[in-house]
């Protein structure tokens, strides 16, 4: 068969982590903002175990200065597996394997400048190559029964288009995310309409853009030229907007809950309901509130 009427697979994600964090300083002086822990692991690493239980084979992070210990937390320490071994301590030993992509299954690139979101995305276009890719904004923790990027990727299987996850946010929160507006499309959601960080009470709905894109290699041709947008920035939704001109583009939308691990609430509130979640921890966290007279 040839390559135009097979059916693409999504094998790659691309993960942005170029950012400062200066949202949540100063815990994020000297410390990847991605690297701060949700319960028992790093943020990054929930958004990669999300990556993988869909399937994704290739991890690409796009990096920046001073994020070296996200490509550390990647890699075999193997000091620490040393004395682990030699300490009998084969649970832990297990855990950091489980959590280890393979060998060869990671890239990582640079975002030399801070260019915004869509030039980062651009970053990553020799590695992902000419093919369909996820992208995973590591900030925006989803949790729920069914895994965000594993819904878009089945639906992908059946259209072969391009996917952005979306989720309601109250009226007056619009203007602090990409809005999208939607039609019934067969049985999937068609995007009619994309704005990025549209102005108070110009929002066609309140479908916020949740962090979880399926894209097209087009894509990339279009970041390549596209001018900065909202905040000077250049805005990956202005590029979504053009190749929406010529490719299909599908809402997903997620049945859960989502955090924004990059503002100081949004990351409490995922160490609260996580922690609650948490096979383990769930009943001494529960009785520790309950102490707090809450
Ligand atoms: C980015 C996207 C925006 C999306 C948001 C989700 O904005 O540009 O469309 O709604 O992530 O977190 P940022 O948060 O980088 O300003």
């Amino acid at each position: 068969m040839s390559q135009s009427t097979s059916k693409a697979r999504i094998r790659k994600a691309v993960f942005p982590v170029a950012g400062l964090g200066t949202r949540f300083l100063p815990a994020t002086k000297a410390v990847p903002k991605e690297m701060l822990t949700v319960v028992d692991r790093p943020v990054i690493q929930h958004v990669v175990d999300e990556a993988r239980a869909a399937g994704i084979e290739h991890f690409i992070f796009v990096t920046g200065r001073n994020k070296g210990a996200i490509e550390d937390h990647f890699d075999i320490q193997y000091e620490l597996d040393r004395t682990l071994r030699d300490r009998n301590k084969i649970k832990e030993l297990q855990l950091l394997e489980i959590d280890l992509p393979g060998a060869g299954q990671t890239s990582f690139t640079r975002q030399q400048s801070p260019l915004g979101l869509g030039h980062a995305v651009w970053c990553a276009r020799e590695i992902v190559g000419n093919e369909p890719f996820a992208l995973l904004l590591p900030d925006m923790l989803h949790h729920g029964d069914a895994p965000c990027l594993k819904g878009m990727i089945d639906s992908f299987d059946r259209h072969q288009g391009n996917i952005v996850a979306v989720y309601e946010v109250p009226d007056n929160e619009t203007h602090q995310y990409g809005i999208v507006g939607i039609e019934q499309k067969g049985g999937d959601l068609g995007i009619t309409q994309m704005v990025e960080k549209p102005a108070k009470g110009t929002a066609p709905s309140n479908l916020a853009i949740s962090g979880r894109y399926i894209l097209k290699p087009e894509i990339f041709d279009i970041l390549a030229t596209q001018e900065r947008g909202s905040g000077g920035e250049i805005q990956l939704t202005d590029a979504m907007i053009t190749l929406a001109k010529s490719q299909e583009f599908y809402a997903h939308l997620f049945d859960g809950d989502i955090y924004d691990t990059g503002m100081k609430i949004g990351f409490l509130t995922a160490n609260l309901a996580l922690g609650l979640a948490h096979p383990e921890l769930a009943a001494p966290l529960r009785a520790a509130i309950k102490r707090m007279g809450l």
